[in-house]
This record gives C-alpha cells, structure tokens and sequence, in this order.
C-alpha cells in the first residue's frame, strides 16, 4: 500500500496531488491542510475524477493522525506571494519559518516514519528546521533542492543548442535552491561530450546560469506561481523512493563538510538519500557552493537555526 501524504494544498501541493492521482503513484493519499474548506473542495475534486477514469487512489481528507503509516510525506507549505513580490524565495522565510515549527513536531507526534521530502521554501533552510523540530533522520527528510533548477539549466543549454532533448544534457544546479544558487559549468555535458566541445564563449555561460537561476520568477510573472515543473519533480523523487531506484538527483542533502542541507547530488531510494555522491568540482564551484551554505546558515542563524 503505497500511502502519501500531503501538508499545503497551495498550487504546489494540489499538483503533486493531481500528478500522483494521475501517474497512478499513489494508492493512498492524506489531504492535511489548515484550510478545512479547501481540503473538501480537492477531495471532491478528486473524487469526481476517480468515478469517471481508470484511477485508483484513495483521497483522504486527513489529519496528522493518518501519517504513522504513511509511506511518504511531502510538505509544500509557503506564501508564493512574498516570493513574487521580491524574487527572492527567502521573502516566504518568516511566515515560513513559523509553519516549520508548528508542522515539525506534529509529524514528530504523528509516528511518522516514512520519508520525507520538503518542497517549501526557501527549500534549503525550511528542511534544516523540519528536521531539527522532528528530529527526523537526516537521511529520510531532504528537500527537492536543485533538481528542478537543474532541469530548467538543462532546457536552456538544450534550446540553445537547437534539437537537443533536455535529457541529452547532463550535469548540476549546485547550492541553495534560490538566488545563490549556481551551474556547475564542469560537470555539464552534451551527451558523453563536455559542453565546452559545443560552447566556448564563456558569456553564453553567464546568460544560461542567469535564466536558469531566474527562470521560476519568469513563469511566476506570468501565472503568480509555478506548479507543473516542481510537482513533477517532487513526484519523480517519490517513484525513485518506491522503485528502491538508487537515482542520482541533485537534491537538497545534509552535507557533512558544509553543515547544512543544500543543493548537492545524492542517490535516492526506499531509504531516501541513500548516500551523497562524491563529485568533483573546480576550484571556483567549491567557493561557489561554500558561499551558498554561508548564505543558507546565516540565514538560519537569524531565526536561532
Ligand atoms: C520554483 C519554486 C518551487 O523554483 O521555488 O519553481
């Protein structure tokens, strides 16, 4: 019985939710969000979809009290407004830092033992706190980090090359899923060809990284937030969860050696992180990613994280 459960049914939340319905992923889902009305409006909603297709899901208009058995928990909590308004994810920080501390121990109370994946933001820092008010593993709560930073560097790197697939893009967003964050040009690939053998001009570099790092304010401008592309790859993580897949993912990670969770390459499966790659990096991206985690810590200290 493979059973999710889902804290905010914002944009993010409800996506998941339709994407996991949809993928026949799930064959329990637990709605818990503080908005009762809202809750009922998704179940029905959801409901109605399953009496009239194929799916199979089981929508719980749930409570904490449903997660001991769960398999997966996914949290997606935030004010994207905040968000808009600044282009920074850390605008969403204070309000966000206050539902941590509520939602963290009340997993903690629920017996939850699954695994856990935090898609609030700002990711990074919001995952440090749900772990330490949980006291949750830390190789079984990660936060989906840069994965879909990743992918939105690997659209452009494709569309700039022309008839490429994005998938024929290999390589890393690295740090904090947010304004620090940056590609990490050396492990970037076309196919088993470095990106160099296709790019020289090292400016092209700087405009890719930068619509990549701004490209969910891009959508956002447009639609007020973005739902699609981070459900999709918060529901990518939880098939690599149930297929024990052991895929590598650049996933918001504890790393030892900068202590704090951010953006980093790990392999993921029934554990969660299974454990985190060992890459190399040039000189310049191990700054890059240092300064990121100072970034992510200094803000964490602010709150007494
Ligand atoms: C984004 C949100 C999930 O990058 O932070 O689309």
């Amino acid at each position: 019985m493979r059973k999710i459960g889902i804290i905010g049914l914002g944009n993010v939340g409800i996506t998941v939710a339709y994407t996991l319905f949809t993928r026949g992923v799930a064959d329990e889902l637990v709605l818990i969000d503080p908005k009762s009305k809202k809750v009922r409006a998704e179940e029905n909603d959801l409901k109605d979809a399953l009496s009239c297709n194929h799916f199979h899901t089981k929508v719980i208009n749930g409570d904490y009290d449903q997660l001991a058995n769960a398999d997966v928990l996914i949290t997606a909590f935030g004010d994207i407004k905040a968000t808009a308004r600044t282009d920074d994810r850390f605008a969403e920080f204070p309000i966000n830092v206050e539902q941590a501390k509520i939602v963290g121990p009340k997993v903690k109370a629920s017996g939850f033992k699954g695994i856990w994946i935090n898609i609030s933001n700002p990711c990074d820092a919001i995952t440090t706190i749900l772990k330490k008010t949980s006291d949750f593993p830390k190789n079984r709560i990660f936060g989906t980090g840069t994965l879909l930073d990743t992918s939105r560097m690997k659209r452009q790197v494709a569309d700039y090359l022309g008839n490429q697939d994005p998938k024929n893009i290999g390589g890393y967003v690295l740090g904090e899923h947010g304004n620090s964050q940056f590609t990490a040009w050396s492990t970037v690939s076309v196919g088993i060809r470095p990106l160099s053998k296709y790019i020289s001009d090292s400016s092209k570099y700087k405009k890719l990284e930068e619509n990549a790092r701004q490209g969910a304010f891009e959508v956002i401008s447009g639609k007020g937030y973005t739902s699609y592309a981070i459900a999709t790859c918060a529901v990518r993580l939880i098939e690599a969860v149930f297929a024990d897949a052991h895929t590598i993912f650049p996933v918001s990670v504890y790393l030892e050696s900068l202590d704090t969770y951010i953006g980093y390459p790990a392999v993921v499966g029934a554990n969660g992180i299974e454990h985190v790659e060992d890459i190399s990096l040039t000189t310049a991206e191990k700054e890059s990613l240092s300064k990121s985690a100072d970034y992510i810590k200094g803000n964490l200290a602010k709150v007494g994280y």
